[in-house]
């Protein structure tokens, strides 16, 4: 080989190098964080004596020169900063020169990256759970409306039980509180400061991690160096918490795919959030829940990935560690449009009451209303009360009826047993009145459901 041409493959090696070890192409989105921390890393520095109040102010200002610098575009991203810490400490030498190159002084990469990944972790927290407040909002409201609409409600998607649709759309209601309730819970076992642990073992100069801690908005600093430097459990907290919102929006999701098909018809979703096809001129394709749906994929991937990244480390930091963010990141984009979407899908779907009412009437929702009244009013044993049930959805079926519909003489006529059996049995078999009668409490009931809309009226009042 050349000289010239190995020269050349070496400048290519290094480049190579340079952007495999690089984060600063992603890590940039910190960039907030990591100014917000050295702010406070600064102030407590100036507060122990170990930076002058001169220093500290000039580098408080630069600091913010530079936060402005990356938010009007102006700032220039080189693989050569290597991380966005590196970036933003380079710069702000460049502008204010030697105290810039104090700012690090007790502090180092490691505990640097755990403090703003970890708060941008929190703050994402916290404005994933108001979005969830909204989406929680919005399926009590649609609820609200539909509280005495029949629905088929189903086990193995066969016909089971009347349910009313506003009952349905709670559970979703309940679903989204819970993961509202795990942001707000992994918030606060994860509110504690890392900084000031240092590269793993905290450090010689007298620092005041409380007073970083405080300004930060932490409850206090994190308690052991070496763990806090080398743990990644907040960032698998809020992947885990994701990856189970997206779980709920898929469920809803495949419900208003399966409810918009035309073998349901349901619902519709409104024209914006339904697509058509390239080729088929009549067709509306429910892309938008389809695709909430599909990216639940990637959501789960990114959880698995960390867990994995993070299964053999041994302690303390590895740069390994690096490959925590992406996925978090991916994962915290994707769900916040995911749930804004969803919202607005539920917000703007138009509800078909009757198909609704009408599928209830296949499938004989009923027939355990009849089997209960045999046990409730005849003192039957149960098993002998769903033999003669049977008889009677087979009656139904002869006839091409479902058993809502059968009249008193039709019924008396199913079995021997039924002959003198009284007339309030139709009012038993009755969809409506079966779904009421589901009236303990978390059943299915208008009033259970009333009860519970309430609730959350309540519940979402306080927050
Ligand atoms: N970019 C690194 C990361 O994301 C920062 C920490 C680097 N520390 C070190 N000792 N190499 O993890």
């Amino acid at each position: 080989m050349s000289n010239q041409n190995s020269q050349i493959l070496k400048n290519t090696n290094a480049q190579i190098l340079d952007e495999f070890n690089a984060s600063i192409m992603f890590d940039k989105e910190l960039y907030a964080q990591d100014i917000r921390g050295s702010i406070a890393h600064s102030q407590m520095l100036a507060q122990q004596g170990i930076l002058t109040s001169e220093e500290q102010k000039a580098i408080e200002t630069g600091l913010l020169q530079v936060k402005e610098e990356i938010e009007s575009g102006e700032f220039k991203f080189s693989l050569a900063y290597e991380d966005i810490h590196m970036a933003v400490e380079t710069r702000l030498t460049e502008i204010i020169g030697e105290p810039g190159k104090r700012l690090h002084t007790a502090r180092s990469r490691n505990d640097q990256v755990a403090t703003d990944f970890r708060l941008y972790v929190q703050d994402k927290s916290l404005s994933i759970k108001e979005q969830l407040k909204e989406l929680v909002e919005t399926f009590v409201k649609v609820a609200s409306k539909y509280t005495t609409t029949l629905i088929p409600g189903m086990t193995h998607l066969q016909h089971a039980q009347p349910l009313n649709f506003g009952f349905h759309l709670l559970a979703y209601a309940n679903m989204f509180k819970r993961d509202y309730e795990r942001f707000e819970s992994s918030y606060d076992r994860n509110n504690y400061c890392p900084l000031g642990s240092a590269a793993l073992a905290g450090t010689p100069h007298n620092i005041d991690r409380f007073a970083s801690s405080e300004k930060l908005g932490f409850i206090s600093p994190t308690l052991h160096a070496m763990d806090t430097v080398s743990d990644r459990d907040f960032a698998l907290e809020i992947l885990f918490n994701i990856s189970t919102t997206m779980m709920h929006i898929s469920r809803i999701s495949e419900e208003l795919i399966l409810w918009s098909s035309y073998e349901f018809q349901f619902v519709r979703m409104s024209d914006e959030y339904a697509t058509t096809s390239s080729i088929m001129p009549q067709k509306k394709n429910p892309d938008v829940p389809e695709l909430l749906r599909g990216k639940t994929g990637r959501v789960y991937g990114n959880l698995i990935s960390l867990l994995t990244v993070m299964k053999g480390l041994p302690l303390a930091y590895n740069k390994d560690t690096q490959e925590d963010k992406e996925g978090v990141f991916d994962s915290v984009k994707t769900v916040e449009i995911s749930i804004s979407i969803l919202n607005e899908v539920i917000k703007t779907m138009i509800v078909n009451v009757e198909k609704m009412e009408q599928a209830c009437k296949i499938g004989h929702l009923t027939a355990t209303d009849l089997a209960d009244y045999l046990v409730q009013k005849q003192n039957m044993p149960f098993r002998t009360a769903y033999y003669i049930t049977k008889d009677v959805v087979a009656l139904a079926n002869n006839l091409n009826k479902d058993i809502s519909e059968l009249n008193i003489n039709e019924i008396r006529s199913a079995n021997d047993e039924l002959k003198n059996v009284s007339e309030e049995i139709i009012m038993y078999l009755d969809l409506r009145n079966s779904m009421n009668a589901r009236n303990s409490f978390g059943g299915t009931s208008s009033i259970q459901t009333e009860n519970q809309i309430k609730y959350f009226e309540e519940w979402l009042e306080k927050r």
